[in-house]
């Protein structure tokens, strides 16, 4: 009898590295929500944040870790190596039955010397102390060497030597600044799995600032790691991480020269990598591999006649076995109640009676302004509806461009206040969107100062729904926004008023907090 492939665990870090780049902030509701999909989707271990860096960030793990009770997916936090932040994390795993603590210290000669003006044996001390301690706390943890590949490998062995010995069960070797290549870091695996006890798991987490993060992470798979840092989509700081699923189709494609299996189920990819983008607003590019729109798409006549003939001629895996949809046009204004639910059913949502009810109406209202309802159009409604339903309301907008007249855009809106109290703002601007803006800022009474806007279309066709999405600077976080509509102006009012309410949320409740029945997915994106 031949013994089953060994087993890769997927370790997911959108909602922690992925989650605290530039364009990906995401709300506690939005995190949970992502969380029970990565379940879905069948990863190993959720990194859900980092405890000690807020409280918005505690709040969310404590979240994620009961939502995930019974799943069987591991629940982590990141950890500097220090008492305040080991303890922050042990408390925020609290409710999870699967907790795993990560604790980490610089390691390389640079960040040595430079950021924690620590000597080597201070550096084993301090990762040793906090291993410890965070094992009195938590049974499972993990400690990463950062800016692993920079550090000289001997150092390396010692300080994964001493952790493991401290009681780190998974050691992970971060390529923190997307240096290596991939003949490097499976040489540098080979000799740490010879040099490390064999029950440590070895872990690879690359950085893509080359463009080799995925290669590198199949090297090290090669060389001995067990485990995969990553994120779907690759979000990540600056160029981002390993992509989730050029890693798992990458492992599944080419069993003849991986053979090992993981426990993700393929057919959730494109779903769950289409909810990420519709939840932080940062789309994917078309010709991204395994979920761009263009993956499998087939335009040169030379290619559609051998796919015609053969499909294997160009295509080395099929589009529905990492969940594209055969068709991706589904619904229309004739459609009923069993026909939208099974296709949310499809897309991965579980809503509760009232929200599908809710959704319901105001899939009737897109359908009698579009045609074609996509399943974007769908995920749209579901993530970015209404997205100002749980505060202000935009009642009215006018915007005129000014053009022909030789006069600046100007914008007049109508807002509702949660009192029910109307409140009016005019404004002009170098542009309709600055003016909408400008307006917006004085019937809101609240100025935002926005580091990014960008809108793109969520389906096809010129009735498409465009989705508009906004961030800002808050506090010294980066808080994000967005709203879906037919009229990308009306999108951009909506973000734009999301985007308030969730900075007005945050000088009011509590750090975190999140409206009453949020984690149903059918509330704001704020
Ligand atoms: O890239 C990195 O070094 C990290 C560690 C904190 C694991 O994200
Ligand atoms: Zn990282």
């Amino acid at each position: 009898m031949t013994a089953p492939p060994e087993r890769i665990r997927i370790f997911d870090t959108s909602l922690r590295d992925g989650e605290q780049s530039p364009g990906c902030s995401m709300g506690p509701a939005q995190k949970l929500r992502f969380a029970l999909a990565l379940a879905e989707l069948g990863v190993d271990t959720v990194e859900a944040g980092f405890a000690a860096s807020s409280e918005a960030d505690a709040e969310g793990i404590a979240r994620i870790a009961r939502a995930l009770r019974g799943t069987g997916v591991g629940v982590c936090s990141l950890a500097r190596c220090r008492p305040g932040d080991i303890e922050a994390a042990a408390r925020a795993l609290e409710g999870a039955d699967a907790p795993r603590l990560h604790v980490f210290i610089a390691t390389s000669p640079l960040h040595r010397e430079h950021k924690l003006g620590f000597s080597p044996a201070e550096v084993v001390d301090a990762a040793v102390r906090a291993v410890e301690h965070a094992r009195r706390l938590v049974d499972d943890v993990e400690f990463s060497a950062e800016d692993a590949i920079r550090t000289e490998p001997e150092f390396l062995e010692a300080v994964f030597g001493a952790a493991a010995a401290a009681g780190a069960r998974t050691l992970n070797v971060p390529d923190t600044v997307g240096y290596t290549t991939p003949a490097e870091i499976e040489a540098l695996f080979r000799r740490l799995r010879a040099a490390l006890p064999a029950n440590a798991v070895l872990s690879a987490h690359c950085h893509d600032d080359l463009g080799l993060a995925v290669a590198n992470s199949l090297a090290a798979i090669a060389g001995g790691a067990r485990q995969v840092e990553c994120t779907v989509n690759g979000i990540g700081e600056r160029a981002g991480n390993a992509a989730l699923e050029e890693i798992v189709m990458a492992l599944s494609v080419r069993k003849d020269r991986f053979p090992f299996r993981t426990g993700i189920d393929t057919t959730r990819l494109v779903p769950t990598s289409r909810l990420l983008s519709r939840i932080t607003g940062m789309a994917v590019q078309r010709n991204k591999a395994i979920v761009g729109a263009n993956a499998f798409a087939h335009e040169s006549g030379i290619h559609q006649h051998g796919m015609l003939k053969h499909r294997d001629t160009y295509e080395i895996m099929r589009p529905e076995t990492v969940g594209w949809a055969r068709s991706q046009m589904v619904l229309g204004r004739h459609s009923g109640r069993a026909a939208v639910n099974e296709r949310l059913a499809f897309l991965g949502f579980s809503l509760d009676e009232a929200a599908t009810e809710r959704l319901f109406t105001r899939f009737k209202a897109l359908a009698e302004k579009k045609k074609e309802v996509f399943d974007a159009d769908l995920e749209a409604l579901v993530l970015g509806e209404d997205a100002n339903s749980a505060g202000w309301q935009l009642t009215a907008f006018h915007l005129s461009t000014g053009a022909g007249q030789g006069e600046q855009p100007a914008a007049a809106v109508e807002l509702r206040a949660p009192d029910g109290e109307a409140h009016f703002g005019r404004g002009s601007g170098d542009g309709p969107v600055h003016a909408l803006f400008a307006a917006l800022t004085e019937a809101r009474g609240l100025h935002l100062d926005i580091e990014s806007y960008a809108v793109h279309s969520v389906s096809s066709g010129e009735d498409a729904q465009g989705q508009a999405s906004l961030s800002t600077r808050h506090e010294g976080e980066e808080l994000s926004a967005s709203a879906t509509s037919t009229d990308i102006l009306e999108a951009s009012a909506l973000a734009w008023l999301a985007l308030a309410q969730r900075i007005a949320r945050r000088r009011t409740g509590p750090p975190g907090a999140v409206p009453a029945g949020a984690d149903t997915a059918t509330e704001a994106r704020a």
